[in-house]
């Protein structure tokens, strides 16, 4: 179904496929396999203007709406879930924000290199000892003089270590809690920052996930986005963008989970028929169908939103919420249609259920996007 996309759309949605398949499907999973961060496929988006896709033109981007940048994650994951992450973390919770919340000093001095992919972007807010409570954050920043020395930890950062630019969220201000939260750009290099070693992960195995360290690590009062206090807001409108990507990679996960499935069923034969003629796969089948459709009206609907200037908290967690399960769902039903095939790294179908399982996780748990949902829904009927 191609939701009436405009022609700019639907020939970037033809072209990332495209590219995806062309360029991506042989190396996902040989760097599945040896998690090796894949420089080429980064090199490769940036050439072809996707690491930029929704920054103003102003600054080298696509200026393109967010329906385009779902478009790219979905399409991009369907193939290959860690390129989807990397694009994803890098546009939506990197350059975005930056374009968002930055000084022009600060667009003009990041964006043009971020939105063609000579730089690479990351966001750091969770901590060894806090994810879901974002506001309980240890890193702290102490002003002194033109600059903020920041010390503390930072944990599960996409891109980790082969980031260039980096988005950290610290205290400036620890009794004000979340009013306390500052967001300040780093550069990799900096003294006093270094990382961590790469995770060995379930699944997105390649995208380099690694805790940052900051030492005394020393950061002009330019590089703060927004204002001094405005953290918090940075990181929660940062992550609502970022959730509708997280939302359309489940969705392109699910698609290469059901495009699998569907052709697989038709091959394999079971007592004297293919497999696809029985019930108990057509209504596997079947609900992966009605899923996909569903999941991609909430993306929609969020991304839309986006677009319009309307407020679309709930609606990107809604959509996160319910792609990510899906995707988690019927990945394992994938593996169940092609039984004992599936099980093994033969198919595909066994990396979809790994990189499905962190979409539930990442930017905002399942239980944080009922958290979301809820206090929205009280907030607009009571
Ligand atoms: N937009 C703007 N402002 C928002 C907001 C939003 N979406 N959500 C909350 N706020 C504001 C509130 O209005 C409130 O402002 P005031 O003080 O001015 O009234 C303030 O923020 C505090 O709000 P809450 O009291 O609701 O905050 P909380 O501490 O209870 O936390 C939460 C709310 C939704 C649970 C939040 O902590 C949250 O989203 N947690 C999950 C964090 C997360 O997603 N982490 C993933 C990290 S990124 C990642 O995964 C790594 C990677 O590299 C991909």
């Amino acid at each position: 179904m191609d939701f009436n996309y405009s022609e700019e759309q639907a020939m970037l949605q033809k072209m990332v496929s495209n590219i995806a398949k062309n360029e991506f499907f042989e190396r996902a999973k040989e760097i599945d396999k040896s998690h090796r961060f894949p420089k080429e496929n980064v090199e490769i988006m940036g050439v072809a203007g996707l690491l930029g896709v929704t920054i103003d033109e102003k600054y080298g981007g696509g200026g393109m709406d967010y329906i385009c940048y779902s478009i790219v994650v979905e399409e991009l994951s369907k193939i290959c879930a860690t390129t989807g992450t990397i694009m994803s973390a890098h546009l939506s919770l990197c350059a975005k924000p930056i374009q968002d919340w930055g000084s022009e000093e600060l667009k003009e001095k990041y964006l043009p290199d971020l939105a063609t992919g000579k730089t690479l972007g990351a966001f750091a807010l969770s901590e060894p000892g806090n994810g879901s409570d974002a506001a309980a954050m240890r890193t702290d920043a102490k002003e002194d003089g033109d600059y903020y020395i920041l010390n503390g930890s930072k944990a599960w950062i996409t891109n980790g270590a082969e980031a260039d630019v980096y988005l950290v969220l610290a205290q400036t201000d620890r009794a004000a809690k979340h009013k306390g939260v500052t967001a300040f750009i780093v550069e990799k290099g900096w003294a006093g920052f270094s990382f961590g070693k790469p995770e060995d992960k379930l699944g997105i195995r390649a995208s380099s996930t690694t805790q940052l360290h900051f030492d005394n690590c020393k950061v002009s009062k330019a590089n703060i986005l927004g204002k001094v206090g405005d953290g918090f807001k940075v990181a929660m409108t940062t992550l609502d963008g970022g959730r509708i990507g997280m939302a359309s990679q489940a969705l392109g996960i699910l698609r290469a989970a059901f495009e699998d499935s569907i052709q697989y069923s038709n091959v394999r034969e079971a007592f004297g028929t293919k497999i696809n003629e029985f019930q108990a796969i057509q209504f596997k089948l079947a609900n992966m169908g009605v899923d996909i459709d569903a999941a991609r009206g909430l993306i929609y609907m969020a991304a839309t939103a986006h677009d319009e200037g309307k407020p679309y908290s709930k609606l990107a967690a809604q959509a996160k919420l319910f792609a990510s399960e899906a995707a988690m769902r019927h990945t394992v039903e994938a593996i169940q249609i092609h039984g004992g095939y599936g099980y093994t790294t033969e198919y595909n179908v066994e990396r979809y259920m790994r990189d499905a399982k962190i979409t539930e996780i990442y930017e905002g748990t399942s239980e944080i996007q009922r958290i979301v949902i809820a206090k929205s829904l009280m907030k607009e009927y009571l």
